[in-house]
């Protein structure tokens, strides 16, 4: 198994690109499922994760090109097989996006339960609810959601009690084919969901309040093939950010937008880290980040877009530890999300989980050690950690960073860390 060693001390100089976002890819890729194709998809990034959902979809029938030179993924064609097995689905939560857009289009699908993971329970029955409500019947059986529409899926008006980015991604991939106008009310407002929603109107869905929590789609006969660019990835964009402000140094962050960093620059300008467009940089987006004086303790909630990430909150913890002053993270999006924590505290940070919340003491100097984390962007985080501790880090289980972050350390290095990864 890979590991990642480090040295801390350097302050981070220089340009790093970023890449097409895992989480808009993701729902995009499923959303093959609704036409004949092809969907051709471009600033695709190569990660563990797309190469999971490009062999789940190649096992439903579609064919799946990704050219990793050109950034360029295409896909489409008919779905032969409806089933999503345990194996895959279990390897990533994500594969659940297939339900809504198998539905809609071949009335019929057979998708494992996810089960939990290890930053909580996660759920699905917002996904299921909303389907039901659009006419499937779903039964869970041996593990699995068997779910017909032998009709086909009508347009609902559909209350989510609770603000979920998959359920709305699902529901809003399903009412494009469905018939009659469909109504999603508490939708989820993440960038990634706009991408979607882009994405289906080029292939021939009629989608309005994009950007809202109320979306309304009118259910269409059929979609189409269309292009489209995926998003820059706002996570990886925000942790690179951090780490400009961890190390004390200065990054472009190419193609990032500012936009979809909302909360998370707004809360780093708090922390003493200056976060803004780069010049000239409205049509291809940039963002400069850097760090002129001390870190200061700022307290921090995770919500729904436009509110703090929860996938920004470890990597915004790392910065926390060596900042002056305290400074309390709550999470309120999932119940296990502080795992990164006893791992910091080995490096030397002093944090104190209460609840749904971490109360972070900093502190001036962390120390390298051996760690690992069982989730993405708690792996990150450790990174984060590395880059400003004195000696060495090894971040154990790598695997996790793959999922998410395309050469993370070969970025980094580009800008001037001291890091490298070891084969195993
Ligand atoms: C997506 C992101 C993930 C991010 C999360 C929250 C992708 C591929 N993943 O995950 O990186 O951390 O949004 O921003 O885009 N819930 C239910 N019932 C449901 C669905 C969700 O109770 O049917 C709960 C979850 O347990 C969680 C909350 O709703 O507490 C939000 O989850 P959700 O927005 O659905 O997250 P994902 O779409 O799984």
């Amino acid at each position: 198994m890979d590991r990642i060693r480090l040295r801390g001390g350097r302050p981070l100089r220089g340009s790093i690109p970023i890449g097409g976002a895992k989480n808009a890819a993701l729902p995009l890729m499923a959303a093959a499922l609704l036409s004949e194709g092809p969907l051709v998809l471009t600033n695709a990034p190569a990660l563990d994760d797309t190469r999971t959902m490009a062999g789940l979809l190649a096992q439903h029938g579609l064919s799946v090109d990704h050219d990793t030179n050109a950034r360029t993924m295409t896909l489409g064609g008919t779905a032969t097989n409806l089933v999503a097995p345990y194996d895959l689905v279990r390897k990533m939560r994500a594969s659940v996006l297939v339900l809504g857009p198998l539905l809609a289009r071949y009335r019929e699908a057979k998708v494992s339960l996810p089960g939990g993971c290890a930053i909580g329970t996660r759920p699905v029955d917002l996904h299921l609810k909303g389907l039901e409500e659009m006419g499937a019947k779903i039964d869970l059986d041996s593990g699995y959601m068997n779910a017909t529409a032998p009709e086909g899926l009508r347009g609902a008006k559909i209350y989510f009690t609770q603000v979920s980015v998959g359920a709305t991604e699902n529901l809003l991939m399903a009412a494009t084919l469905a018939d009659g106008m469909t109504e999603l009310v508490n939708a989820a407002r993440e960038p990634e969901i706009d991408d979607l929603a882009h994405c289906l109107i080029a292939m021939g869905a009629r989608i309005e309040g994009i950007g809202t929590d109320r979306l309304r789609i009118e259910g269409v006969k059929a979609l189409h093939g269309a292009t489209h660019p995926i998003v820059p990835d706002r996570i990886e964009a925000g942790t690179f950010a951090c780490a400009a402000g961890i190390t004390g140094g200065e990054v472009l962050l190419e193609g990032a937008k500012l936009e979809h960093l909302g909360t998370v620059a707004r809360v780093l300008r708090e922390a003493g880290v200056e976060v803004e467009e780069a010049p000239n940089s409205k049509n291809t987006g940039g963002v400069i980040v850097k760090r002129l004086s001390g870190l200061r303790g700022v307290d921090v909630m995770t919500e729904p877009f436009p509110g703090f990430a929860t996938d920004m909150q470890a990597q915004f913890m790392a910065l926390m530890a060596v900042a002056e002053g305290a400074s309390m993270i709550t999470e309120t999006i999932f119940e296990n999300r502080f795992m990164h924590v006893p791992e910091m505290n080995r490096m030397g940070a002093r944090i104190n989980v209460h609840g749904s919340s971490a109360i972070v003491r900093g502190v001036s100097r962390l120390s390298g050690a051996p760690v690992m984390a069982t989730d993405l962007r708690a792996s990150v985080s450790l990174i984060l950690a590395g880059l400003a501790a004195g000696g060495e880090t090894i971040v154990n289980r790598v695997y996790h960073l793959d999922r998410g972050y395309e050469r993370l350390e070969a970025k980094l290095a580009a800008v001037g860390a001291d890091i490298e990864r070891l084969p195993g």
